[in-house]
């Protein structure tokens, strides 16, 4: 007698599925087979494991998880394959988790393509207007994406908190809403309802991230708006879940956190590329931490472009800096005695009316740079905002 069983279990959640296994008396033996496997010690349960067992005979379970075969080729009377579920990249660069077949169709994802060696396939958990975001790595996807829309909606999705998380990352892998108005988002917006602290965007910032806190009531709702102008817009924001205990976690008030020795940051809206008209966005009032690391004590942060206030091309810091700033804790220029908190006009330095830019070095921790700005600036204004380098800098005694 032949049979053909397919036996999928899932140790980390506990889920068994059986196949199509056409003798009923199986399902205990293997079913048996499986507690046998989940207490032998020489299985590492990080992944999935994938079973399948022919002519209903099964010869050895001393066998290592090593047999890793074609699907289709398969037969043996045993094969193990046990993979991670690791991120993985599609064709069009959308980012999916691999996981096997069925458990990505149970999980309610989208197989786009393969990985794990053509044994899982790359699941895709694609977020539309409306929906509800439940995995780790979903992505929020703009409507009729990937090409752009035009026209005026509201587009709401809610984050719904899992056990143990207590932050989420969003990057806006790709993020193009219509420019603001003198730095006003008047006509699209993307803001987290009910988060005052979290500043209201518009304009392009492809490549900005953004850590938020769940509160108590375990949901959080993002926001796209569009209205009046026809312009063409398109976004791709990936959703990434914290845990409570991860090292990924930002610190708390930190709405952007880097890690590295070095990188850069900069204002929203940044990356516009339109010319003569201000980039910066109004409203904001938020920090860019840089997680400090193992023996650094400083960091360096060199303006690769700065145009805060004013168009005559001199730094202004200190007390004059009232509307829009940014403030770098104690900033000294190496080898200067003057230290401030706050710089604005379009050069960045700590001598008053200096017509360049020089890099400021701050020893307070945690490394910090706040992003302070009013109302819409005057139609006149040309304010590009900031794009900074940051360099932690060893300890020395
Ligand atoms: C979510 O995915 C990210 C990126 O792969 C990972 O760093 C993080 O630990 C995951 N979160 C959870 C809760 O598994």
């Amino acid at each position: 007698m032949l049979y053909e069983c397919n036996f999928i279990m899932y140790h980390h959640r506990v889920t068994y599925h059986f196949g199509e296994c056409s003798d009923p008396g199986h399902h205990a033996a293997i079913k048996a087979i499986a507690a046998a496997m989940i207490n032998y010690s020489g299985l590492t349960m990080t992944g999935l494991l994938y079973f399948y067992l022919c002519f209903g005979v099964i010869l050895s379970i001393n066998a290592k998880p090593s047999a890793v075969r074609d699907k289709k080729s398969f037969f043996s009377f045993f094969a193990l394959v046990d993979f991670p579920n690791e991120l993985c990249q599609t064709d069009d660069l959308l980012v999916g988790t691999c996981y096997t077949e069925w458990e990505c169709k149970n999980l309610g994802g989208k197989d786009r393509g393969s990985c794990a060696a053509k044994f899982g396939v790359c699941c895709v958990f694609e977020v539309s207007c409306g929906d509800v975001v439940r995995h780790n790595n979903s992505i929020i996807l703009s409507p009729s994406y990937p090409s752009t829309f035009t026209d005026t909606r509201r587009c709401d999705v809610t984050i719904k908190k899992l056990p143990n998380i207590c932050q989420v990352r969003l990057d806006f892998v790709k993020m193009t809403l219509a420019q603001p108005s003198n730095t006003a988002c008047v006509n699209d917006q993307f803001f987290v309802p009910g988060f005052l602290n979290i500043p209201i965007i518009c304009g392009e910032n492809s490549g900005q991230h953004i850590y938020i806190d769940f509160t108590e009531n375990n949901e959080l709702p993002l926001s796209f708006v569009t209205a009046r102008v026809s312009v063409e817009r398109v976004w791709n924001v990936r959703v990434a879940f914290i845990g409570c205990d991860s090292p990924e976690r930002a610190p708390g008030g930190c709405l952007q956190y880097y890690k590295g020795t070095k990188g850069y940051v900069s204002s929203f809206n940044f990356e516009s590329t339109l010319e003569n008209i201000p980039r910066h966005l109004s409203d904001q009032n938020y920090a860019i931490c840089i997680q400090p690391n193992p023996g650094f004590c400083h960091i360096r942060w060199t303006p690769e472009s700065f145009e805060l206030t004013g168009s005559d091309g001199t730094a202004m810091r200190g007390e004059p800096c009232q509307f829009d700033w940014v403030s770098i804790p104690n900033a000294y220029k190496e080898g200067g005695t003057l230290s401030f908190d706050r710089f604005c006009g379009t050069r960045l330095n700590t001598i008053k009316k200096s017509p360049e830019s020089v890099s400021l070095i701050s020893a307070t921790m945690p490394f910090t740079l706040r992003f302070v700005t009013n109302a819409k600036e005057l139609p006149q204004s040309k304010n590009r905002g900031f794009k900074m380098k940051y360099e932690q800098l060893p300890c020395v005694v």
